[in-house]
């Protein structure tokens, strides 16, 4: 395995939620499976007024309790207050960059995270900038930036154009945790390099595809930011698009960054735009209310901390679309995202068009059920193939039996969790898992007419689901006929309306 070369990692807004509870953790992970050099530091920097010693021990909380390495990787990290508006503190923050630089014998590579309220997202770089910290002649000079990148596809573009006037595009790594999920990845894997699904992946065999990303939790003390987002900007524009990219692109010429961003690209630009007249009937949105489960009762989301009591942000959301390009014409793709859900899980269903013609028998004469494929995204991560079989005995009854795989069955493997690959890759100079800006734009470009559409027009209506069911009636009608989601559990090879939760 190659390793980075010595590098400092210096993460913004370090005395926040995130930092304690991924990026550290990841890091350290990545340290004690001898992913990392042997000459790397961590400096946090945010407005909180901390010593070394102290972030340290915050840090420590979040470590693995009772490892020996705890505290050799501890020793690794450090800490400096800024103030953000400054520009004085980021000549500070070079010149403790330089010292560290010399003391730790580290080259001159930075990784800039940003893991700051998004306000923040052009002041930082642009004042890094000034400080000469972009410039990469002596060693690399990147950025991570977090979700959400801009709030709508006009600051989104806004946030585009300020970045890449002081930093190139490969220098800028946009953070979409779903492309870190080893099983998001093993998507290009299954598709690529399986004689048996490459030749079926298209409009003639493929009859919908179907992505849900349900949560059991709520808004968890989020209600602040969640109020303004909802489930369309935190779900739906970033992760679940790019799942839908993954699912949908061509093969990329080859395993590169820009040769698959290209390919996701396509697939964004073929979105087919949903009217305005059609976003009632396309697109459902939700929001849980107060329930009693297994004798407990749940607030509603307006009952949470931080939400306005008359809030009409969305916790849910199922929609419809195409995506008009040779491949995928005339296939529907059903999405759906949810907070207070039944269970924990995302997963993609591929369903295949049935046989031509009922050959055999089948109780009360009702169509065997369709072939699906799915692909679990988390947890209980796997592949599942759902297909018919004789019943045996007298007679040709069908029935639908699984045939599953289940990454926990790979016993010695460590699955690395999403920051994990992710904060490696960016050391490597590997944006392949990374957002590009113009399919970011895209992205926005596609779900912007609904978000107006909801802000401007009233009448259309926001449904309300009791927490811990599967999210508004009317979501099931956007599939024709007898279909319906299916109704995953917690294990990948189970699913049904009631599951042990
Ligand atoms: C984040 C959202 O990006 O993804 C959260 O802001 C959401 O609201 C989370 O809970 C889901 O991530 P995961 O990895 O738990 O599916």
């Amino acid at each position: 395995m190659k390793i980075p070369d010595s590098h400092i990692i210096v993460i913004f807004g370090a005395s926040g939620d995130l930092t304690k509870r991924m990026l550290i953790p990841a890091i350290h992970q990545l340290f004690i499976h001898h992913l990392l050099p042997e000459n790397f530091a961590i400096l946090g920097t945010s407005r909180t007024q901390l010593s070394d010693i102290e972030f340290r021990q915050r840090m420590n909380e979040f470590l693995p309790s009772g490892e020996e390495t705890n505290s050799q990787f501890l020793n690794k990290v450090y800490y400096q207050t800024i103030d953000y508006d400054l520009q004085e503190d980021y000549q500070k923050l070079k010149i403790r960059l330089e010292s560290l630089k010399q003391t730790l014998n580290i080259s001159s590579n930075y990784l800039f995270y940003l893991s700051t309220p998004p306000n923040l997202y052009d002041v930082i770089p642009e004042k890094l900038a000034l400080a000469d910290l972009n410039n990469q002649a002596d060693g690399f000079k990147r950025l991570i930036i977090e979700k959400p990148f801009g709030i709508n596809l006009s600051s989104a573009k806004n946030l585009n154009i300020s970045l890449l006037k002081n930093y190139e595009e490969n220098q800028i790594y946009r953070i979409d945790h779903y492309l870190g999920k080893e099983t998001v990845q093993n998507l290009m894997v299954t598709r690529f390099a399986n004689g048996i699904f490459e030749p079926v992946w298209n409009r003639n065999f493929i009859e919908r595809v179907e992505i849900s990303s349900a949560e059991s939790l709520g808004v968890e003390g989020r209600g602040g930011y969640y109020d303004h987002s909802g489930a369309m900007r935190d779900m739906v524009q970033n992760h679940l698009l790019q799942v839908v990219g993954m699912v949908a692109m061509e093969p990329p010429v080859v395993i590169e960054a820009d040769a698959i961003r290209h390919e996701v690209m396509k697939v964004f630009q073929s979105l087919r735009p949903i009217k305005p007249e059609d976003i009632r009937k396309q697109v459902i949105r939700g929001q849980y209310t107060a329930s009693t489960i297994k004798g407990q009762s749940i607030a509603g989301y307006r009952d949470e901390p931080g939400v306005d009591p008359d809030s009409h942000t969305e916790t849910f959301v199922a929609m419809k679309f195409y995506i008009d390009n040779w491949r995928w014409a005339g296939v529907p793709f059903f999405i759906r995202s949810g907070k207070k859900l039944p269970t924990r899980v995302t997963e993609i269903v591929i369903e295949f068009k049935p046989t031509p013609h009922h050959l055999f028998d089948q109780k009360g004469f009702e169509q065997y059920k369709p072939n699906q494929l799915i692909i679990r995204i988390q947890p209980d991560e796997g592949i599942l193939l759902k297909f018919n079989m004789k019943e045996p005995g007298a007679g040709f009854m069908v029935n639908q039996v699984n045939m599953d795989f289940h990454y926990s069955s790979l016993t010695d493997i460590h699955l690395p969790a999403a920051y994990e690959r992710l904060i490696l890759d960016s050391l490597h100079g590997d944006a392949t898992l990374f957002s590009r800006g113009d399919t970011v734009e895209a992205a926005w470009n596609f779900i912007q007419p609904i978000l107006d559409a909801w802000e401007n027009d009233p009448s259309i209506p926001i449904y309300g689901y009791p927490a811990g069911t599967w999210g508004p009636y009317e979501s099931d009608g956007l599939i024709e006929g007898d279909k319906t989601w299916r109704y995953p559990c917690k294990n990948l090879s189970d699913d049904g309306l009631y599951c042990e939760l």
